[in-house]
């Protein structure tokens, strides 16, 4: 039996369990996956006892910078972003990889390819960064970063352009955003704006968006935030925060397994989970 893990504090409301377990169960291999709270003391204790137990896990807020110091090896791409979300352990090794942008990206690529085209992404915390990254290597013509504290999406955008990506920066407000989103094909939310339970807030005024966007929002809590529900209503074409959660979960199980994942039966599980979740929430 192999056992993965999904180390980080809160973990309560992840999904990764059903979406693992649910995908461990199609392809008919013994594994099981659970989930367990560590806060910042416990990190450097609970790395090396996974190193010893488990076969592979995720990390989540708020360890995926700091997981890296008790690494073995981290991939390229994971170590220009600077946080990893999936480790593997090869024969006591630890290997980090990063697949959050990934399955965020791979979701706007099933809609359209995304080469020559303009990308805005609101935010420049952690999620930012690897969707960022995974934007810019998928050939984006420019990158427009919009953020609250402006300073963190000036180092990201200086980070970006040390691999040849042409990026903005831009303030967290619609006067500026006016002036680029005509130009923009793609839309990706990764500010926290919109979740619940503030599930009435919206990064962005209806007003501003158009229907030629494609518009991600990486929040599932609620799986319709303001923003996708105002971004159909103008025409616009929509992905919820459901995807990525998939996709990244998706990209995880082919690291440690090197099995194609069973992506709809992840999919379904996750939807399930996040509906019970939800229903337990409202009682
Ligand atoms: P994650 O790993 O999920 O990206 P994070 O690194 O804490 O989490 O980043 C959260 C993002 O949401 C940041 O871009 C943050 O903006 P700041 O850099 O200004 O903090 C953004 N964010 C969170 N709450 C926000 C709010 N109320 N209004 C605007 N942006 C907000």
């Amino acid at each position: 039996m192999n056992i993965y893990a999904l180390i980080g504090d809160p973990v309560e409301q992840s999904v990764s369990p059903e979406m693992q377990n649910a995908a461990f169960k199609e392809k008919e291999i013994s594994g099981v996956y659970c989930k367990l709270r560590v806060s910042v003391e416990e990190l450097a204790e609970t790395v090396e006892g996974m190193r010893l137990m488990v076969s592979g896990f995720n990390v989540t807020i708020p360890h995926k910078e700091t997981i890296i110091e008790h690494l073995d090896w981290v991939d390229k791409d994971a170590s220009k972003i600077g946080a990893v979300n999936v480790v593997k352990n090869e024969a006591n090794r630890l290997m980090g990889y990063n697949t959050d942008g990934k399955g965020a990206v791979a979701a706007l690529k099933r809609i359209e390819e995304l080469k020559d085209k303009n990308a805005l992404v609101l935010g420049a915390g952690g999620a930012a960064r690897s969707i960022c990254y995974e934007l810019c290597r998928e050939g984006v013509e420019h990158l427009y970063i919009a953020n609250r504290t402006k300073e963190r999406a000036v180092k990201l955008c200086s980070d970006l352009r040390k691999n040849g990506c042409h990026c903005t920066v831009l303030a967290l407000k619609d006067r500026e955003l006016k002036e680029v989103i005509h130009n923009v094909r793609f839309l990706v939310n990764t500010t926290s704006v919109g979740m619940h339970p503030k599930s009435e807030a919206s990064p962005i005024k209806r007003e501003i968006l158009h229907k030629d966007l494609i518009i991600e929002d990486i929040v599932y809590n609620p799986l319709e935030t303001r923003l996708l529900r105002e971004a159909e209503s103008v025409g616009a074409k929509t992905i919820n925060g459901v995807e990525m959660l998939v996709l990244q979960g998706a990209y995880a199980f082919e690291i440690w397994t090197g099995v194609e994942a069973p992506v709809e039966v992840m999919r379904d599980s996750a939807y399930n989970a996040l509906l019970e979740f939800n229903k337990k929430e409202k009682k």
